[in-house]
């Protein structure tokens, strides 16, 4: 898979380079480029930004250097799909993920200030497919952090990145847990500070542990995030779950 990001603190990226995802690019399993949004200003202040038509506090970034920026980056037919990443963008999920974990080219444009020029956008989805999505229901100072926690979810999802592959099946939100929150987890030793590991994680009955873990998962489901149980479909539950 390549990678691109476009934004004007290249070194804000850096972690992308740091554990598992340095070791996806040593490994060439993805492509990271980070470019400069400077790099495509004319002008000797270098500016990336300007006042907003209608008024208003705050500033917005100019089409023309981030049209240029994404005319070289992402040219006609390089089969790329553009994330934008944004408080006012649809939410990003774990099925978010899994679908940009099958592109072959992910190009991200991070925006600072009060944002970048809507026909940038506009513009860029004359000729491919554009995503503008939110993180969460807060506001980061821009795209950065961002791109950091949606590249992070992506390339763990993709072939050979994560050491145990059974791992990412089994994450909240897809695989055996469907959906639900996961439960909590323990390791050696047995009694720490006083505090002990559940019995039947000791028993050897794996069919009770099972049992026992999706227990914890509905309940903590339940209590932290009561949406999650809501929305899930009826013929996922089944009768045990039910009772609980
Ligand atoms: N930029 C600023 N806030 C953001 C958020 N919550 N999600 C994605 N991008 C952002």
């Amino acid at each position: 898979m390549r990678i691109d990001v476009v934004t004007i603190f290249p070194e804000y990226l850096e972690p992308l380079r740091v554990a598992l995802l340095g070791r996806a690019i040593d490994r060439g399993l993805i492509r990271l480029d980070v470019h400069d949004l400077r790099d495509w200003t004319h002008d000797v202040h270098r500016a990336v930004d300007d006042a907003p038509y209608g008024g208003g506090p705050g500033m917005v970034m100019k089409p023309q250097v981030w049209g240029e920026a994404l005319d070289d980056v992402a040219p006609e037919g390089t089969g790329a799909r553009l994330v934008v990443p944004t408080p006012a963008g649809r939410p990003f999920t774990q099925s978010l993920a899994h679908e940009y974990a099958s592109e072959s080219h992910l190009i991200f444009a991070c925006g600072r200030y009060e944002g970048i020029d809507q026909r940038v956008i506009d513009d860029a989805a004359r000729r491919m497919p554009v995503d503008e999505v939110s993180i969460g229901d807060y506001v980061l100072v821009g795209g950065e952090a961002a791109v950091l926690v949606i590249v992070e979810s992506v390339v763990r999802l993709l072939p050979g990145v994560l050491g145990n592959p059974a791992s990412a099946k089994e994450d909240s939100f897809t695989g055996a847990l469907h959906g639900l929150l996961e439960g909590p987890s323990y390791t050696r030793p047995e009694r720490w500070r006083g505090l002990v590991v559940p019995d039947v994680l000791r028993s050897g009955d794996h069919a009770k542990i099972d049992r026992w873990r999706r227990d914890q998962a509905l309940i903590r489901t339940f209590l932290r995030r009561p949406d999650l149980l809501d929305a899930l479909p009826e013929e996922d539950l089944d009768a045990a779950d039910r009772k609980l």
